[in-house]
């Protein structure tokens, strides 16, 4: 499909080169004028090209919300002011949904103060707008960049803890693809001798890259994957990462997606978490365990899965999460923080989703049913119940104080389905 993107990204690669799979996301993503988040067209909800948890049902953000209003008591102590970091809001629903229950908990909201990073100028627009009253209040800011410095100028003096949320985030983040070549020495020898002395040196990682198919005159350009002919400096750097090599030995990984994007949040928000104390909670898309590192590299578009290379700027391209792998980035950053992760299905059922759903179905009798079908999809397992996964990190207990539990509710016990 002929997309302006398509175009700007054909004369770009003609100039500079084939891009990598990281820079190829970041542009489909996020360039200036024809980036996919970057574009007025409707994005989430029926009419665009994907549904979220937030946009299902409010009961979602109101369960998120007393998460962090009970991690703010009870983890915390209560301190009396606390930031909450929203990572891609999108619309901004599930904000809205938070706030709205938040200020059932006067003490709490009195503490909090809530700042937004997006990258996308509509999407900013329409949390502009959705949460208007919270914005005059003075509730909701938004941030530039996920940075310690940006953000403790932006602080003043407050270097209290902080509570991250990211919720359908690390997909979008741009990952690399490497693809596995051996490299055999030829020895300067005899054939017989050569055939024993062949040396087989341990594997090496090529980059996939993306490059231009010429269609010829008649032809519009398109875009295929290629590989890189050495090694590149994001594949050496990488391939010799110490929670990635132990993972590159299996046998079957003839390719890998690394998720660097991601793996640079967590280990930010990690390091913010264990100097200033605080939580996060991240929900997505998981990958599958096994194969480790496999790709899934997809763009979405009106629901349905299509190649990432067909219609730049007009799909969501992204990836499962490796929960595991950001788990250990989350440890080796900062080994005393707590990391934990749940389906999505026993998060909300522990939060005490059947409860909240019989009052509000209470409440609105007339829609009983419509509430109980939106509730089911998030939890059944073969909806979104198991394919999402909630994260929770947590620093250790300001001041030496114990919460009333070891373990960061509700991730206290081993799944029970
Ligand atoms: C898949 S949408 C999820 C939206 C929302 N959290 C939800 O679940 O409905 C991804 C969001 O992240 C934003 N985003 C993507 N890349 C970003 C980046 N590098 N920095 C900040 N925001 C980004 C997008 O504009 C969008 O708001």
């Amino acid at each position: 499909m002929e997309t302006p993107l398509l175009r700007a990204l054909v004369r770009r690669i003609r100039t500079l080169g084939p891009l990598t799979v990281s820079e190829y996301m970041q542009t489909c993503a996020l360039h200036p004028q024809y980036g996919y988040y970057q574009t007025g067209k409707d994005k989430i909800g029926r009419k665009g090209d994907f549904v979220t948890a937030p946009e299902v049902s409010p009961i979602f953000g109101e369960l998120v919300a007393l998460w962090f209003m009970v991690q703010w008591r009870d983890w915390l102590q209560s301190p009396r002011q606390i930031r909450l970091i929203e990572l891609g809001p999108g619309t901004g629903t599930l904000m809205k949904n938070m706030l709205q229950t938040a200020r059932q908990f006067p003490e709490f909201y009195r503490a909090l103060h809530v700042q937004l990073l997006e990258a996308g100028r509509p999407f900013q627009a329409r949390q502009q707008s959705m949460l208007q009253a919270y914005v005059q209040e003075r509730k909701v800011s938004w941030l530039d960049a996920l940075d310690l410095d940006g953000f403790d100028a932006s602080a003043g003096s407050d270097s209290g803890p902080v509570m991250f949320l990211a919720h359908e985030f690390l997909d979008a983040l741009p990952v690399h693809h490497f693809v596995r070549c051996q490299r055999i020495q030829q020895q300067q020898q005899q054939q017989q001798q050569q055939q024993q002395q062949q040396q087989q040196q341990p594997v090496a990682w090529s980059e996939r890259l993306v490059d231009i198919v010429d269609g010829g005159e008649t032809n519009s350009p398109r875009l295929r994957f290629v590989q890189s002919r050495g090694i590149t400096p994001a594949a050496a750097l990488w391939t010799s990462h110490p929670l990635l090599r132990p993972m590159l030995e299996h046998e079957q990984l003839t390719a890998i997606e690394v998720p660097t994007g991601a793996m640079a949040v967590i280990e930010r928000i990690c390091r913010i978490m264990s100097q200033r104390g605080g939580v996060a909670l991240v929900v997505d898309y998981a990958k599958a365990a096994e194969p480790p590192l496999a790709c899934t590299l997809r763009a979405v578009r009106q629901h349905r899965f299509e190649d990432p290379l067909v219609a730049p700027g007009e799909a969501d391209i992204t990836v499962d999460v490796d929960f595991d792998l950001l788990a250990k980035v989350a440890q080796a950053t900062a080994p005393a923080l707590q990391v934990h992760v749940l389906s999505q299905r026993e998060f909300l059922l522990r939060m005490g989703l059947q409860v909240r759903l019989q009052v509000v179905a209470r409440k609105h009798q007339d829609a009983a049913s419509r509430l109980f079908a939106a509730c089911q999809r998030l939890i059944a397992p073969e909806a979104m119940g198991h394919v999402y996964q909630v994260m929770g990190i947590a620093s250790s207990i300001p001041n030496g104080n114990r919460a009333p539990y070891d373990v960061l509710f509700p991730f206290h016990a081993r799944p029970s389905t």
